[in-house]
């Protein structure tokens, strides 16, 4: 028997990795791998957090810092923080409440919110959670497919598409093979129900599943353009980690992109994108939006982040470990901890405001 949702947050959960081995007990083994595993050998996915470790912080002693505040802008809108949760799927596989747990939890928080295109949960019913929600989309294998879901998330009130771009196939998730995962039954990609159908690739004899197969139907730099020409949402653009794409992403007319490696569970030993983050700033300018997600479980590491240039970072797993063990009162406790953690690294380093962060609070061997 797995135990029951807790109600009260125990005192032994003070930090968000306090959360992990709750979700391991509250899960069954095979959703417990689709939900925590990386891709191949894990390398990314471990390096991801050990990166933040690595960096150093300055303390600063005896500055006035009554006036402190985590306020930030993002998309051209004042937020309490700079915190974001980003789309994480099938959120009712970690608690039957799924996605509107999450959603409230975040809109109680003042936390933006992304919607995954593979929600469990239609986005007309998550978006009258209310708050600040974007939704991501993955490009469908075609056009009249992909453009339902954007008219969807506009006439529902989400305010930017966060198009995923690095996972045009899935990575080599060997732990979910381990398990043999399958969906659990009465869960779905709810909001891809009804697209026009599309034919199937027929792969000629001898060719590549992947290349003839999947790749023959992935989107290319041409469909940012179409999406740009489709919506006048914001478009950002997540799974970047090179600075040359970083540019065309801008260049294609991205209102921003996420340094991401989908913590992981793509490509595996695909760098860590905190440690390219300040090459990324240098090729975009300092006016471009950058958000960044991937290992972080610390205010300390939203610091950091911000000190190497982002202007905000994202949380994935964290959300799936507190809704399997508390619902949406765990996840607006992750979102809490992590906002007050911030709080305190920025009142160690002397740093009153966001804009008061900056590589000057890094410590840097010779
Ligand atoms: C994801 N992620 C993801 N990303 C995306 O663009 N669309 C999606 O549907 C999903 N689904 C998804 C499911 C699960 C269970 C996880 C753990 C992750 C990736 C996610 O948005 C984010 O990039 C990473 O989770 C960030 O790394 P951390 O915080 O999990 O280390």
């Amino acid at each position: 028997m797995k135990p029951t949702e807790i109600q009260q947050i125990p005192s032994t959960i003070a930090a968000l990795e306090d959360y992990v081995p709750f979700a391991r007990d509250h899960l069954p083994e095979s959703i417990w791998a689709y939900i925590h595993s990386g891709s191949a050998d894990d390398h990314s996915f471990r390096q991801n957090q050990q990166r933040y470790g690595s960096i150093q912080l300055y303390n600063r002693v005896l500055r006035d810092l009554s006036h402190g505040n985590t306020r930030t802008q993002l998309l051209g809108r004042s937020c309490a923080h700079p915190l974001m949760l980003a789309p994480v799927s099938y959120q009712k596989m970690a608690h039957p409440d799924g996605e509107m747990a999450v959603a409230m939890a975040a809109a109680a928080q003042e936390t933006p919110y992304v919607l995954s295109t593979l929600a469990s949960t239609r986005m007309e019913e998550v978006a009258t959670c209310g708050g600040e929600q974007w939704f991501q989309l993955y490009f469908q294998t075609s056009r009249a497919r992909t453009l339902p879901l954007i008219r969807r998330a506009e006439e529902s009130g989400y305010r930017a598409i966060m198009v995923t771009v690095d996972s045009p196939v899935n990575g080599l998730r060997n732990a979910l093979q381990r398990v043999g995962f399958d969906m659990p039954p009465g869960i779905s990609a709810v909001n891809l129900k009804d697209l026009p159908d599309t034919p199937l690739v027929d792969v000629p004899e001898g060719g590549s599943q992947i290349f003839q197969g999947l790749m023959s139907k992935a989107p290319t730099w041409q469909d940012i353009d179409w999406l740009k020409r489709q919506t006048p949402l914001p478009i950002i653009i997540k799974g970047i980690l090179h600075p040359d794409d970083a540019r065309l992403a801008r260049d294609h007319g991205a209102e921003g992109i996420v340094i991401s490696n989908h913590g992981g569970r793509t490509l595996d030993t695909a760098p860590s994108p905190i440690d390219v983050l300040p090459e990324i700033r240098a090729a975009v300018g300092q006016d471009y939006l950058l958000l960044i997600d991937s290992g972080i479980r610390r205010g300390s590491d939203v610091f950091k982040a911000l000190a190497l240039g982002a202007n905000a970072a994202m949380i994935g797993r964290p959300i799936m470990y507190a809704l399997a063990t508390a619902g949406a009162m765990g996840v607006a406790h992750v979102i809490r901890l992590l906002r007050d953690e911030l709080e305190v690294t920025m009142a160690l380093t002397g740093c009153a405001t966001i804009k008061d962060i900056g590589p000057h609070c890094l410590w840097r061997p010779n």
